[in-house]
């Protein structure tokens, strides 16, 4: 078993690109640290059976979590989290829902923290152009915000930056 489960959802296909992004890049500084993984396919022990949890979800629906992620949301309630490490990445379309920019980011990261996670990864809000999100946290996301509609050619650095990060708050 790798060091980080990867988590993700995906409603067209962005997020499951982006996981596996992140899983090359992952690979270049710590090979086969990440376990990549369909929330759509996995229980609450298969999160917890790792100490080290990336989650990728895109919002949709104007503010509303991916379709398997919302599915989700309810098992969280009997999970204990307390001393997992958490990071996030969220897809989502900052010209087209630029009042609901990442909020599916937000909503994940609350309950994970009331079910006893730290989140780690934050990232700058600077460089973005959007109104209101739940993801954020004065200057910052409470994980990546990946744009793969407005800013497709920032993904790639943006990732490098992240991991890099990522793998540092994780102490690995
Ligand atoms: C109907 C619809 C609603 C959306 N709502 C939001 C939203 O509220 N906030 C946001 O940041 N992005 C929103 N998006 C953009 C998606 O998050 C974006 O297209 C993302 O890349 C989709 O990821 P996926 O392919 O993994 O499902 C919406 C897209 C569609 C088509």
């Amino acid at each position: 078993m790798a060091s980080i489960g990867l988590f993700y959802g995906s409603n067209t296909g962005n997020t499951e690109n982006v996981a596996y992004i992140l899983k090359e890049e992952f690979d270049k500084i710590l090979p086969g640290a990440v376990d990549v993984h369909n929330i759509g396919r996995s229980t609450p022990e298969d999160i917890l059976r790792y100490n080290n949890i990336i989650i990728g979800i895109p919002t949709w629906n104007t503010g509303e979590l991916q379709d398997d992620w919302d599915a989700f949301m309810p098992k969280f309630n009997s999970m204990d989290m307390n001393g997992k490490k958490v990071a996030l990445f969220g897809l989502g379309d900052q010209n087209g829902y630029g009042f609901n920019f990442q909020d599916a980011v937000g909503i994940v990261a609350d309950k994970v923290m009331e079910r006893g996670a730290q989140v780690w990864g934050l990232w700058p809000t600077s460089g973005y152009q959007f109104e209101e999100s739940k993801a954020r946290e004065d200057e910052f996301f409470l994980g990546l915000a990946v744009d793969e509609v407005g800013q497709t050619e920032m993904t790639r650095g943006r990732i490098q930056n992240w991991v890099k990060a990522v793998k540092a708050e994780f102490g690995l």
